[in-house]
């Protein structure tokens, strides 16, 4: 792992910073390969991963690897984190002050990895990281915003109950793949939605 990420992980593990240090087991610092093209960014840690100090260890990341599976994807080649590294009580969703306090780790996670494409998984981290909202309607498409490209699906643990949900999350990745290799073969992509014009 890079020296950087090593120091980030560290921190993570120690930080106090918000309230959900109190009522974690473990944060979950973000995991994977940091020569990867793409950034997975879900939620938060569910109870597994606060179990385990993983993110996506659960049910919804053995919907995450079957759609990597699918798309010919090993884990170990991508990069997987969340929009904040505790688990909230319960699962709630983290509110916006912890999600404030917790995205510098991300900024960094971001910076060190510089991926082609960070993968929006789900409402929080579509709303924490480009301010939308109603995945469903936006999911497929990329996003251009102050140079950095998104790619916006719905979140796993959504499939869970839906099996069409399945299907679309599992049509995404592998889009989310071939837009990666055009863009390693120097092609243009299509932009869906560029926040800079
Ligand atoms: N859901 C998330 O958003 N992140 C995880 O790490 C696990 C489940
Ligand atoms: Fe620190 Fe983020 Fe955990 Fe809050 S959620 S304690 S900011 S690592």
């Amino acid at each position: 792992m890079s020296q950087k990420l090593q120091v980030i992980k560290q921190e993570v593990i120690g930080c106090e910073k918000c309230d959900l240090c109190k009522t974690r087991t473990n944060s979950v610092p973000g995991k994977g390969n940091f020569k990867s093209n793409v950034i997975f960014v879900g939620e938060a840690p569910g109870r597994n991963e606060d179990k385990n100090g993983e993110p996506f260890v659960g049910v919804a990341g053995k919907k995450l690897s079957a759609a990597l599976d699918e798309a010919g994807v090993s884990r170990e080649d991508v990069y997987i984190t969340n929009i904040v590294k505790c688990r909230p009580p319960n699962n709630r969703v983290p509110t916006s002050t912890e999600r404030e306090t917790c995205q510098e780790y991300l900024k960094q996670e971001i910076a060190i990895i510089k991926p082609k494409i960070i993968c929006v998984l789900g409402n929080t981290a579509f709303n924490s990281l480009l301010g939308g909202s109603e995945i469903t309607k936006f999911r497929g498409k990329l996003v251009l915003k102050e140079n950095q490209l998104y790619f916006l699906t719905v979140h796993p643990a959504a499939t869970i109950y839906n099996q069409e949900l399945i299907k679309v999350l599992n049509k995404d990745i592998l889009k989310l793949f071939h837009l990666i290799t055009e863009l390693k073969n120097n092609k243009k992509v299509k932009i869906d939605i560029d926040y800079t014009s």
